[in-house]
């Protein structure tokens, strides 16, 4: 099969294209209605199919007699644990936790926010949901109380479940404060949160409101799978935006297990058996498509790391699980092998270990270096695959598809747009753009399965943020453009979200954050090039007449700020005092040429422009700063 034949079939038609594809799902129902339309006139998939996306992941394995094969490995080098759990003994789990949840009276439909480590429970929550029908919504564990409770305003959870602590380097999370403070900020009454208790740190229980995991989950009787529908929502994930209130990304079942199942051999090459290691964090899209469900829907083997690419304990990390586990692919983030590569540069740890399980690195999250792509290609001998990804997507929109045909890579492109995604680049008009020439990354509706139909509660803010720009479209956020081969490059976002350390956060909410500071008059917070992480968040901060604070306090108090409102993840460590930022003659900040500055390209001034010295100012602040990317780095 080529990859041409599989990508003009699906464009071709859609509808026999993803029809075929669902066969390969054990569905209690299958689906006859492939594609059709909702009340907002957005496509959906599989509407009428009957299924459970736990039995798929794991019942079905077992009545398969595929019970005893290891379904999640446990690696915790920050704990010392190391743990199997088969197919078998996973599904009794989740079905006990499962039968608890069902007890404290959570149903299908509704919703459970999960904040967890990188912990076995962590999958064991989500699958439990999954099978009794109800939504869940984890958050990730490096954000603040704040942000949970901003999540627990929108998703309306029944039930909370949360661990005692999460560990970090050489440090202890208690995630305990952080949930009672989440609840008490929170409008949203929650009185049901289900608490495992961690052997590093036992955290207090409030009477009458917290269960204990531990001594409730062995009297809880154990749950059958509830029938959904392939359009009922799997879980809400919520992701950053360009303002300060997450989108809640809405996946549903039936899609998004048919899309992660065709991913898991046409983009991953992976066989059922092999082992996938994602090492990224549930919290994350990636974390719930290829650690939690694609290696279990296709019977493989997943690894729950609780541990870094370095000091857990040394860069050697990933070198040792991938000979350990015998591990077949393993995807990660650029910035990890970056970490790995700043502390043994010549990679000499790799020299301790057998890598000849695997076949395939696959990266994404933010934009693939060249350098970082050469180095670990040349370090490992392996191949370096480039994806690109969204939350909104839950899989990849475009690959070097190596389970149809393996293409040649060109460093600084994700290959080829994925089967299903009609990717066009855009101008400003919504006109498609020649080959090599920059523009917005559209994708040609409908979109395939497994892509959002809603943000949860806001149809309109899923239209205006992403349907309404481009007619027809789906409107990536990213910018870049596609050769004359066809090979998309994409170049970054457009928009007020940036990637740090492959996390992806919103300039905008650190902005609102930052304007709440009694000093600051106006601020611009921008994304800039960082070796490491490659991008750190700067803010650029302008004060109110008769403001007297020192720039190192003011500095302090709102890296201290977004620390608190946001967490540790959002990295603001940088804030700089500016006598005015650009802005057009109606007062608005123009944060895209801040960027543009900030990312060393070339811009034209826009004619709108209140005082166009104000340019060269700020890029002289910005040069003196070290915040505008070198040359031989854009
Ligand atoms: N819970 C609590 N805090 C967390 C956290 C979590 N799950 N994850 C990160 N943090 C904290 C860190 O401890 C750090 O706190 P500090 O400022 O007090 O040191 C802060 O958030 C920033 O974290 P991070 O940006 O991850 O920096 P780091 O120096 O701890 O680690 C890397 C750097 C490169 C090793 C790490 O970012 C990494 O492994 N990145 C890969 C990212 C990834 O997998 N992304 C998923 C998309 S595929
Ligand atoms: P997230 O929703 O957290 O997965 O982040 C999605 C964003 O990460 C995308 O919009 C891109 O900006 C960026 N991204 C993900 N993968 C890639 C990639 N392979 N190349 C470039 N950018 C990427």
């Amino acid at each position: 099969m080529s990859y041409n034949t599989e990508y003009q079939a699906s464009i071709n038609d859609p509808e026999a294209f993803w029809r075929k594809k669902a066969t390969d799902l054990p569905w209690f129902k299958a689906p006859e209605q492939i594609l059709s339309e909702d009340d907002n006139g957005i496509a959906r998939w599989f509407a009428d199919g009957e299924m459970n996306t736990c039995y798929m992941a794991l019942d079905y394995h077992v009545e398969q007699g595929r019970g005893d094969q290891t379904a999640i490995i446990y690696d915790s080098p920050v704990t010392s644990t190391k743990q199997k759990i088969t197919y078998h003994d996973l599904l009794e789990k989740v079905a006990h936790f499962a039968g608890l949840m069902q007890s404290h009276g959570v149903g299908k439909g509704d919703r459970v926010v999960i904040y967890m480590p990188m912990i076995a429970e962590a999958v064991i929550a989500m699958l439990a949901s999954a099978r009794i029908g109800a939504i869940h919504s984890v958050v990730f564990g490096g954000f603040s109380a704040h942000e949970l409770a901003v999540r627990i305003d929108d998703a309306q959870p029944t039930l909370l479940i949360t661990a005692s602590c999460g560990i970090e380097i050489n440090r202890t999370i208690e995630y305990k404060p952080m949930v009672d403070e989440a609840i008490r900020l929170a409008s949203h009454k929650l009185d049901k949160v289900i608490l495992l208790q961690r052997k590093q740190c036992l955290a207090s229980m409030q009477e009458g409101r917290d269960i204990d995991w531990a001594s409730a989950v062995c009297k809880a009787p154990r749950a059958d799978c509830v029938s959904v529908k392939g359009t009922d929502p799997l879980y809400i994930l919520y992701t950053s935006g360009t303002t300060g209130k997450p989108k809640g990304v809405v996946r549903d079942n039936g899609g998004h297990a048919v899309a992660l199942k065709y991913s898991m051999s046409a983009v991953y090459n992976m066989q059922q058996g092999d082992v996938f290691w994602a090492a990224s964090d549930v919290g994350w899209v990636v974390g719930h498509s290829y650690i939690v469900y694609a290696p279990l829907l296709h019977g493989c083997t997943s690894i729950v790391y609780e541990g870094k690419p370095v000091r857990t304990p040394d860069a050697g990390a990933f070198w040792r699980v991938i000979e350990e586990y015998k591990v077949n692919a393993i995807f990660a983030a650029p910035t990890a092998f970056r970490a790995i590569r700043k502390e043994d540069p010549e990679a000499s740890l790799l020299a301790n270990y057998d890598l000849s399980s695997l076949h395939s690195i696959f990266m994404a999250g933010e934009r693939l270096d060249p350098p970082t792509y050469e180095w670990t290609k040349q370090k490992t001998a392996k191949p370096v695959i480039d994806h690109w990804w969204q939350t909104e997507t839950g899989w990849a929109i475009a690959s070097n598809l190596v389970g149809i045909e393996k293409l040649e890579t060109k460093p600084g492109s994700a290959t080829k747009p994925v089967p299903g995604f009609h990717v066009q680049i855009l101008d400003n008009n919504g006109k498609p753009l020649p080959a090599n020439t920059q523009g917005s990354i559209a994708i040609k509706l409908p979109l395939p399965p497994s892509c959002l139909a809603s943000i949860w509660g806001d149809f309109d803010r899923f239209a205006s943020g992403y349907l309404t720009e481009y007619p027809g479209y789906y409107c990536s956020g990213d910018g870049g453009y596609i050769d004359e081969d066809g090979y998309l490059f994409v170049m970054g976002r457009t928009d007020d979200v940036i990637n740090v350390a492959g996390h992806r956060l919103s300039t905008g909410e650190m902005e609102e954050i930052l304007a709440a500071h009694d000093a600051v008059a106006e601020c611009s917070v921008i994304g800039v090039y960082d070796s490491l992480k490659g991008q750190v968040p700067v803010g650029l901060a302008l004060l109110k007449d008769g403001a007297t604070i020192s720039e190192a306090e003011l500095q302090n108090e709102l890296v201290a700020m977004v620390r608190k409102e946001i967490g540790a993840v959002a990295c603001l460590k940088q804030t700089i005092v500016v006598p005015r930022l650009p802005k057009t003659r109606s007062g608005k900040i123009l944060r895209k040429l801040l960027r543009q500055i900030a990312e060393n390209q070339d811009f034209i001034t826009p004619s709108t422009i209140d005082d166009p010295s104000s340019v060269d100012e700020i890029k002289a602040i910005m040069q003196s700063n070290g915040l505008v990317k070198e040359q031989a780095e854009a």
